[in-house]
């Protein structure tokens, strides 16, 4: 509770220092420092060091800052949309290719089909959801790996290998970029000995001091480079802190950048991982809420751009920029001072905090709450000045400002204000693998989102992709690749969000797109998406609840035959007409048939764990049907009574829990 105090005061006190000319939160620099002095002196369980103003002035860490470089004399410093991905990602995948070939021959041959003539693209993509998202995606990507004895032994194990692609949005970016970080270390090790999910994101309440005290340090160093700040940089900088390997926290060094991930971790330079791609929407000057038709922009190892920018009904084609210098003042497609360029940006925390902005505004809804505690009035107050400088955002400068050599309607922004694209109400990270330039051959969803009343998911995001894919077509006569998918009545009311389908399977020129949702088959596995603490044991439980969500559990005989065939139809150029027939009958049974429903249906499905999914037992492909429970009551009573305190301390949670469920839980999905 106590360090809850802390932090606040301390975010408070690092937005009132002056972040830069050009900073948006120019009225936070004006804050009255009486004010400032006194929200310090309540938070009487600081150091010493903590409460003299001046003192946050020496020492304390500060290697998340950008630091300046020379400007490389040549690098392309714009390159458009048009070409493609980057040279850079076809060269990572030319030498990913051998693994990706052997992965994908093993596979096969353990199903019994032929090898296709080509290497499929293959493409993971996380939704968002928080820490259950997270969990759950991470519990799904282990569903593909060798490593992994049940998945091995439920023959779905081997599939990672032959991956090219993870993408990540909000929450399921948080769970790419920390499997990458960490070498693609086995996620229920991960859970036990890595990510400390024990100790709440926010407010950990060890209560090490340091924490705040580096996180502070951390920042306004930034904001002293002339950098916009915002509390996106200390949700940032909590997240590395439990999600990056140790040497890349606040007490050690928290600098490892997202391009700095390929000298430093050794799967990586051996392409013995798949690319990571982590997402954000990006919110144009006085635009409130994000109309589902909004840009997105993708972050890789290599570059940071959008494959189609510009406004609302405006679309052009995008461009793209080298991410390892993009704290850089550019200006006309060149840096403005070439003996001043910036690394250090792309801190992969704050690409982790871009993705999830969302979570600031958790934080900032507390200020709706109405409340008598003074303790709470005390943030809010905090809150409401934060809020009001529309501080729920990460701000890149833009590498595009006055660059006309292209179609270019970015070109008068000084700032990208990045927001959390699950706003866009596409919550799982299709874009980047529909886009025409990466010819991603299959893509498998995992879908963690919270879209219905008990908080599993309903095929919304597939839905909006869908829509927003034809609209580009028709009035951008952009070509978004996805295929079609029913409505979200019609997911719920076909059962369609309890088990695995297949959508795509009549076209030969979309993806195939293998959609994978949350389903209990022995956890509750739809924890609150403000859930941002879980005991150890528990998120173990989840997780590999979350590991048969995408081998069912292992009881599916023809599952991983299934799977190989959907995985690989497009790298046969295969067509209803003339698949195997082994492979037809499959996309008899798994692919969705083309009929929705439009009916409105309730949105209260609320499945019980252990249940086998209806539509397995009613088509007899389960060989273990169990119609109730009760072999994992004890672990229901237990995973209901884990829950835990929403976000923080017991006042604060319910102030939050109060407000969020109203409100935010809505967009936050
Ligand atoms: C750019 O120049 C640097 C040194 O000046 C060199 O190491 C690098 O290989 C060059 N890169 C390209 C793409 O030519
Ligand atoms: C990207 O490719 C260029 C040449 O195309 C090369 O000079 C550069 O080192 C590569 N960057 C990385 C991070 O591998
Ligand atoms: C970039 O330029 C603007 C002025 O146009 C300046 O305010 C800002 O501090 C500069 N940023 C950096 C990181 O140099
Ligand atoms: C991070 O900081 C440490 C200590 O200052 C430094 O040794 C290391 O090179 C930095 N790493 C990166 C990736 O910048
Ligand atoms: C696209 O944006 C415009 C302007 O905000 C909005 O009127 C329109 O409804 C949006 N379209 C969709 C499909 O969201
Ligand atoms: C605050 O206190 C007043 C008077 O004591 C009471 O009527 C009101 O219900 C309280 N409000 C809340 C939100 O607890
Ligand atoms: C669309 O954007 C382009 C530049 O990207 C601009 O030239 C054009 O005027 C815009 N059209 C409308 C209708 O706003
Ligand atoms: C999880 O789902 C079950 C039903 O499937 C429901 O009873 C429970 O309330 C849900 N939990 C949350 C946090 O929504
Ligand atoms: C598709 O499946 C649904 C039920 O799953 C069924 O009602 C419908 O008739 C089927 N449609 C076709 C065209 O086979
Ligand atoms: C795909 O083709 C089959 C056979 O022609 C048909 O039954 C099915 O409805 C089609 N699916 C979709 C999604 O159109
Ligand atoms: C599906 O989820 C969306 C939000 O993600 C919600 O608006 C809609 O009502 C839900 N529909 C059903 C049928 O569950
Ligand atoms: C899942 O697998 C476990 C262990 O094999 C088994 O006890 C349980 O009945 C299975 N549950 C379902 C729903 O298939």
């Amino acid at each position: 509770m106590h360090t809850a105090i802390a932090l606040a005061a301390l975010v408070a006190v690092a937005q009132a220092i002056p972040h830069g000319p050009s900073s948006p939160q120019s009225d936070l620099a004006k804050r009255d420092p009486q004010q400032d002095t006194e929200l310090i002196e309540r938070s009487d369980d600081l150091p010493d060091v903590i409460t003299k103003s001046e003192s946050f002035l020496v020492g304390g860490n500060t290697d998340y800052r950008p630091y300046t470089v020379p400007c490389p004399q040549n690098i392309t410093w714009i390159r458009s949309a048009i070409g493609g991905v980057s040279q850079n990602e076809s060269d990572y995948l030319a030498k990913r290719k051998p693994t990706i070939d052997k992965a994908v021959q093993n596979m096969m041959s353990k199903s019994g089909l032929s090898t296709p003539p080509r290497t499929p693209v293959i493409a993971l993509a996380l939704s968002g959801g928080g820490y259950r998202a997270m969990i759950n995606g991470l519990g799904m990507t282990q569903g593909l790996m060798e490593e992994s004895l049940e998945s091995t032994n439920a023959g779905t194990g081997g599939w990672l290998d032959a991956v090219s692609y993870m993408g990540g949005l909000s929450g399921g970016s948080w769970a790419t970029g920390s499997f990458i970080a960490n070498g693609g270390m086995l996620p229920t090790d991960l859970v036990q000995n890595v990510l400390d999910l024990d100790s709440n994101l926010i407010f950990p309440d060890d209560g090490k001091t340091s924490f705040y005290y580096n996180m502070l340090s951390n920042v306004r160093a930034k904001a002293g480079e002339g950098f916009p700040t915002a509390i996106t940089d200390y949700w940032a900088l909590a997240l590395g802190n439990h999600l990056l390997p140790k040497q890349w926290r606040l007490d050690t060094s928290p600098n490892i950048t997202f391009s700095a991930l390929l000298n430093n971790i050794p799967q990586l330079q051996n392409a013995q991982l798949p690319v990571p791609i982590i997402i954000a929407a990006e919110r144009e000057p006085g635009e409130k809420n994000l109309p589902s038709n909004s840009t997105v922009w993708e972050l890789t190892l290599w570059e940071y751009g959008s494959w189609a920018v510009g406004q609302n009904n405006n679309k052009t084609i995008g461009f793209f920029t080298p991410i390892e210098y993009i704290g850089t003042n550019m200006t006309g497609g060149k840096p403005t001072d070439m003996n001043k360029c910036y690394k250090g940006f792309d801190q992969l925390s704050f690409v982790m905090g871009t993705s999830s902005t969302l979570f600031n505004a958790a934080l900032l809804t507390l200020a709706q709450v109405e409340t008598n505690s003074s303790f709470v009035d005390w943030i809010k107050d905090i809150l409401s000045d934060i809020s009001q400088a529309n501080n729920d955002v990460a701000e890149y400068v833009n590498f595009a400002a006055d660059y006309t050599q292209l179609a270019n309607p970015l070109s008068n922004l000084k700032y990208l204000t990045m927001v959390d694209a699950g706003e866009t109400n596409q919550n799982i990270p299709i874009e980047p693998f529909i886009v025409s330039g990466r010819r991603v051959d299959t893509i498998v969803a995992f879908d963690n989102s919270a879209d219905t009343r008990y908080s599993w998911p309903n095929g919304s995001s597939l839905w909006v992709t869908y829509n927003r894919a034809l609209k580009f077509q028709q009035d951008f006569g952009i070509t978004i690749k996805m295929p079609k998918v029913p409505s979200t009545d019609g997911f719920v009311s076909l059962g369609l969000n309890q088990r695995p389908v297949f959508f795509g399977c009549n076209s030969t020129d979309t993806p195939m797109v293998i959609y994978i949702p949350n389903y209990p088959w022995t956890w509750y596995s739809n924890s609150s998406t403000m859930q941002l603490e879980y005991d150890t044991p528990s998120a173990l439980k989840q997780m590999e609840s979350s590991i048969r969500s995408f081998t069912l559990n292992g009881t599916v005989p023809e599952w991983p035959k299934c799977l190989a065939c959907a995985m690989s139809d497009r790298a046969f150029a295969y067509t209803a007409a003339n698949r195997s027939q082994e492979c037809q009958a499959c996309f008899n049974t798994w692919c969705w048939n083309g009929t929705d429903v439009d009916t409105a249906v309730a949105n209260d499905y609320e499945p019980v764990m252990g249940v086998t999914p209806t539509w397995l037992a009613q088509n007899g492909l389960s060989n273990n049907v169990q119609t109730s429970g009760v072999s994992f009551e004890s672990a229901s009573a237990s995973a209901l009574s884990a829950a835990k305190p929403l976000i923080g301390g017991a006042s604060i949670a319910a102030a939050i829990a109060a407000a969020t469920f109203g409100g935010i839980m809505t967009v936050l999905h």
